[in-house]
């Protein structure tokens, strides 16, 4: 056989075997770019499935340890916990958050004890603790920026007491990133690192947490007058420099796959950490096509990490963190 073509470059060579493929390779995804959120629930039973993501449950405090012990082993540096708050707890504004004896001060007290090489990671927010389901105080139906930032502040200090090593702020409220650093630092906190939800979209990716944490049915409308419109990137751009200016350590895009060109453009533009939170939507898209047969769940989920590396995230929040980090120590 002749070569007909001539081809002086053919790029199929470097692929011709594992080996050469395994040298070639250009990113990697390991244990190490993983951060694991998780839902707590306050319940005699160690766990209570979420329905509207399959393999994920609510985890009681003793077994959320347990659970962060065994994601530990398995090399994931930290976890984000998310609280299922009891309906009777929520209030307009929010007053649950600010108590340091909620389920979540009190599971991140036990899991700082019985865990303290894996990091937490708290959201500041109050949608878990409002009747309505907003991120922030309402007056009528629009939400307060500047009283939700003062209430944020206190949830952080709170969380910042309890032993969260990381403060979150996914609310999207302006200038909570400032405030939170300031009154951490006022406070004693100044290693409490802050990870920005900076470029944090209205998305119709977030149902299944909302099932999770128990917020679809009370959310009273929308969030688009807080959360970014899907249209816009370079209002990301925007939100990035103001979280870094205020004082993010760490910035995050959100949701991941639909939005991996913000990702690449906040990475190139400010080269600080930045992270890609793979949402609920996105788990359960894959483990839905997946339990159907449609399509190998395990290599959709590889293939879906890896392009975060790839478009220059340098960890990923994802539901898949204890699977994966088990099937890339298996693998060694
Ligand atoms: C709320 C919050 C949301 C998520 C993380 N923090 C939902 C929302 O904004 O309504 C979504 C995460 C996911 O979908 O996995 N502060």
């Amino acid at each position: 056989m002749t070569d007909s073509l001539g081809l002086t470059r053919r790029m199929r060579r470097n692929r011709k075997a594992e080996w050469s493929r395994r040298l070639v390779r250009e990113n990697r995804l390991t244990s190490d770019d993983l951060i694991w959120p998780i839902f707590l629930i306050d319940s005699a039973e160690a766990v209570s499935p979420v329905a509207w993501m399959p393999g994920v449950d609510r985890l009681n405090i003793d077994e959320a340890v347990r659970q962060a012990e065994a994601a530990a082993r398995l090399g994931v540096p930290a976890i984000a916990p998310f609280p299922y708050v009891d309906r009777a707890l929520r209030d307009e504004t929010g007053s649950e958050a600010l108590n340091s004896r909620n389920l979540m001060c009190r599971a991140v007290r036990a899991i700082k004890a019985a865990v303290p090489e894996i990091g937490i990671i708290c959201d500041a927010a109050l949608d878990p603790y409002t009747s309505h389901g907003h991120d922030g105080v309402m007056d009528g139906e629009r939400i307060l920026n500047d009283a939700s930032v003062g209430i944020l502040v206190r949830q952080a200090l709170a969380l910042a007491e309890a032993g969260a090593d990381v403060i979150a702020p996914s609310d999207m409220m302006d200038g909570r990133v400032g405030a939170i650093r300031a009154a951490l630092d006022a406070s004693g906190h100044e290693d409490v690192q802050i990870m920005a939800y900076s470029a944090k979209y209205a998305s119709a990716f977030y149902g299944p947490f909302r099932d999770a944490i128990g917020t679809n049915a009370t959310l009273i409308g929308d969030k688009r007058t807080y959360q970014m419109d899907p249209a816009n990137s370079d209002e990301a751009i925007a939100e990035v420099a103001l979280d870094l200016e205020e004082g993010a350590d760490m910035v995050m895009v959100k949701p991941g796959l639909p939005y991996l060109d913000v990702i690449a453009r906040v990475k190139d533009t400010f080269s600080v950490p930045t992270f890609a939170y793979q949402v609920s939507g996105e788990y359960a898209m894959i483990m839905a096509a997946a339990n159907n047969g449609w399509l190998d769940g395990d290599k959709a989920m590889l293939e879906s990490l890896l392009a975060f590396k790839r478009a220059g995230a340098d960890g990923v929040l994802t539901y898949f963190a204890p699977r994966v980090a088990k099937m890339l120590k298996e693998r060694g």
